[in-house]
């Protein structure tokens, strides 16, 4: 089988590497040797031991032998039209691209359905984990009524840094964009975004409808404090950014990203450094759990060359994954969506606070301070409490989710 990747930075690097040093063995797995044909990327690799480089798409797209292309550029632009031109040509595509996945994966799997060709994604969430197919394949027997994850390795080695081994911010970051961990642009990585592209996949193969990303509400780990983590650690939990998806109230599914106190009871709780957890609840099921290095170089390249794989193996038959296109009311604003949450209130301890457990360090340090943790809210009540808080002289500083054990 002739493949192209298209993308030579972290991952797509990797798959050639993978494939090389995998040759023999991999021979084995798919009956046949997977040889790269192209590689296209804009910047030259003059030391690569690969000398098939090309800077035109369509020495890929017109070249007939060229069954799968791994597309491991990022982005969307022009990762979607050069995906849907080779699932047009008759060529199935294996991406990385969680942010492609999340914005077009339901036109680009309906062309590969109408087709028989395959578009598959296994590295587009939780690196190396194996998590896409279970949810598409061993979990579709019953029903899901929540996702958990830890999804983004990046922000997940910054917490385990910053807040275990002391590190500053920007030195976590500086070491993680070293390890290869991080996005081109590691904002999506700290403000959320790329956790929400990837809570978006989830729960799409979790329920079965797509969800729109910017219906996503999403926050990142830039604003918590040490103040918060002392408060965690005294209260037994861990601060994590979680991706949550869940069949809300009023009938569709809500998704959401926030960073929350996870009690350490949870075994998110214990999932640190580059590593991501995953938590799926099912109705007959119970809980499970998938576990493993969520981001770097070899890791995702083993996801998407075991897609490569599978494509071999599934030359002419569409793998089937549920994955509905977007309808509005199947996706929940959260509105009656309870959490109980933590508050940090500055400006002097208060009493009367009703509907709320209170705790004070007995340090100089948080003296003037306290936080709270409440029942359940919804995000309309939670404001309600806050203000009522505030009416008696305080000012509330943070406020993180709790989510249970
Ligand atoms: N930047 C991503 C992360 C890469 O840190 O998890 C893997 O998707």
């Amino acid at each position: 089988m002739k493949i192209a990747i298209m993308g030579f930075g972290v991952v797509g690097s990797g798959v050639g590497e993978v494939v090389t040093k995998n040759r023999e063995m991999l021979i084995k797995k798919c009956g046949e040797p997977i040889e790269i044909a192209h590689i296209l990327d804009l910047r030259d690799f003059p030391d690569s031991e690969f000398k098939c480089f090309t800077k035109d798409f369509n020495d890929i797209l017109n070249d007939p032998e060229v069954g799968i292309v791994v597309e491991t550029m990022g982005g969307t632009k022009p990762a979607y039209e050069f995906s849907k031109q080779l699932l047009l040509a008759g060529k199935s595509v294996i991406t990385s691209n969680k942010e492609l996945v999340a914005a077009h994966g339901t036109e680009l799997m309906q062309i590969a359905r109408e087709r028989n060709l395959n578009y598959l994604f296994e590295a587009s969430v939780g690196g190396g984990i194996p998590i896409i197919r279970p949810m598409f394949s061993c979990l579709t027997a019953g029903e899901a009524t929540d996702v958990f994850g830890i999804l983004n390795g990046t922000t997940n080695y910054i917490l385990t840094q910053m807040f275990q081994k002391g590190e500053s911010f920007e030195n976590a970051l500086r070491a993680a964009q070293q390890k290869g961990y991080a996005e081109a642009d590691p904002t999506a990585d700290v403000e959320g975004h790329d956790t929400c592209r990837k809570i978006a996949i989830l729960s799409a193969l979790a329920f079965g409808n797509e969800v729109k990303t910017d219906r996503i509400p999403t926050e990142g780990i830039t604003k918590i404090s040490a103040a918060d983590v002392a408060y965690a650690e005294k209260l037994g939990y861990s601060i994590k950014l979680i991706g949550h998806a869940t069949k809300a109230e009023d009938g569709g599914v809500y998704a959401a990203v926030f960073p929350a106190f996870v009690p350490k009871t949870n075994p998110l709780a214990g999932i640190n450094d580059v590593f991501n957890g995953i938590i799926v609840k099912g109705d007959d099921l119970g809980d499970v759990m998938f576990y493993g290095r969520g981001a770097g170089k070899l890791p995702t390249a083993n996801a998407v060359v075991a897609d490569v794989v599978d494509a071999i193996k599934h030359q002419g038959v569409n793998i089937i994954i549920k994955w509905n296109e977007y309808k509005e009311e199947n996706q929940s604003d959260g509105k009656l969506q309870k959490y109980p949450y933590y508050v940090r209130f500055e400006g002097g301890r208060v009493s009367g606070l009703e509907g709320c457990t209170v705790v004070v360090f007995n340090d100089e340090e948080y003296r003037d301070e306290f936080a709270v943790l409440t029942n359940a809210l919804t995000g309309d009540e939670l404001e309600a409490f806050i203000k009522a808080a505030e009416e008696k002289g305080c000012k509330a500083v943070s406020k993180l989710r709790l989510i249970g054990e």
